[in-house]
């Protein structure tokens, strides 16, 4: 068995260890990374690709948002279509000025495993974390086995648990000590990436009786689109002919027309709600989706993650700089805040704007009420449009 020591053992390079990684190393805290996937893995993994102004301050302030800047694409708005027509949320004039950014969460992973890595950080793929141990005293470790199966220990101050929604972190906070909040939905989302023009200069996000449907973007030439499906769903059973046909009735209306392309990739995600209380337990602190998981719709995911890790790096800065415990004991309860706001808003987008297969007639009028409520009122659409470009990271 091998022994080593560093101050915070993270496990799982996400989004969200990635970055607490980056932002402790510039408070000029050590950390090492301990990543079941191989490096090709997380860089080649499609998944969202919306940026909250807030967490484009972040990369930006911290020295690895050079490419984003350049590359990523800003977005001033996006698109509710409805009963045949399109009504635009305008972000700056409702938030002060505040926008989004379309940037794929796999690049941001690279970015941040270039810096890391150039900065001589301790990155292990392929490594398979077996047992996080001593969490309740001041000396916990974490067990894992190498790529070459050998066993090793890391001994560390802090454990930060930023390994998904399926990783061993959650669950190495007793039963008795936490709480899982959980909501599944009926309905998951078929997820297409296509090399085609773009249809739209922002997204749409669209509510048809046919189901939800989304058209986001990649780039001017790779399209990402999105729409309501069953979740025990299997992808062989659409055909490219089939998935055009569904995309253009959920979004036709007002002379639109979706452009089609070669697809590419095909996925089916299910949808729910999950919400770990509290994130911590003694020197284990659980951080993005290993603490909570957001439905897709409106694209909360990562920039609750990137909240996550900000408030725990400000946390465990201020433990090395003074052996100040406040922030530290208060991590769990400021990001809840945030968490449960998203939750709230993850909810409310995706209610609004699905099929659910026990609704009644009176639902369908409720929910297209809701509609033109978000589209005509400046009070209901700069809730909207607050949620959707995000609050400063913190609060
Ligand atoms: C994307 C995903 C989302 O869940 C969303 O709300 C908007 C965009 C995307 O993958 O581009």
């Amino acid at each position: 068995m091998a022994s080593a020591r560093t101050q915070v053992a993270i496990v799982g390079a996400g989004p969200a260890g990635l970055l607490l990684s980056h932002l402790l190393h510039r408070a000029g805290i050590d950390s090492v990374i301990l990543e079941t996937r191989s490096r090709d893995a997380i860089e080649g993994t499609i998944r969202a690709g919306v940026l909250e102004q807030g967490t484009v301050d972040l990369m930006v302030e911290t020295g690895v948002g050079a490419r984003l800047q350049r590359e990523g694409f800003v977005h001033h708005g996006i698109e509710l279509r409805f009963a045949g027509h399109g009504h635009r949320i305008d972000f700056p004039s409702l938030t002060g000025g505040r926008v989004i950014t379309v940037y794929a969460q796999h690049e941001v992973l690279k970015d941040l495993i270039a810096a890391r890595l150039d900065a001589g950080a301790d990155l292990r793929f392929e490594t398979a974390v077996k047992a996080v141990q001593d969490v309740g005293t001041d000396r916990p470790v974490v067990r894992y086995a190498g790529k070459d199966g050998v066993e090793h220990e890391l001994a560390c101050d802090f454990v930060a648990g930023c390994d998904g929604s399926y990783g061993v972190c959650r669950s190495a906070i007793p039963k008795a000590l936490h709480k899982e909040y959980l909501r599944i939905y009926p309905f998951g989302w078929f997820g297409i990436l296509a090399r085609a023009p773009q249809s739209s200069d922002e997204l749409i996000y669209a509510r048809h009786p046919r189901g939800f449907a989304l058209i986001s973007t990649r780039s001017p030439d790779v399209q990402r689109m999105y729409f309501q499906c069953d979740p025990n769903d299997r992808v062989d059973n659409w055909s490219d002919d089939r998935i055009w046909a569904e995309l253009h009735a959920r979004t036709e209306g007002d002379g639109f027309r979706l452009k089609e392309g070669e697809i590419f990739q095909k996925n089916i995600v299910p949808l729910r709600s999950l919400v770990c209380e509290p994130m911590q337990h003694g020197r284990l602190f659980l951080a993005g989706d290993a603490a909570h998981t957001v439905p897709p719709t409106g694209a909360k995911g990562l920039n609750l993650a990137a909240n996550d890790v900000f408030l725990m790096s400000r946390a465990i800065t201020a433990w090395y700089e003074s052996g100040a415990t406040a922030l530290i004991e208060g991590y769990s309860a400021a990001a809840l805040k945030r968490v449960w706001r998203a939750q709230h808003f993850s909810w409310w987008m995706t209610s609004m704007l699905h099929q659910f297969a026990d609704a009644t007639e009176f639902d369908d009028r409720r929910q297209l009420a809701e509609l033109e409520l978000v589209t005509s009122s400046t009070a209901a659409a700069t809730v909207l449009a607050q949620n959707y470009v995000g609050l400063p990271l913190g609060s």
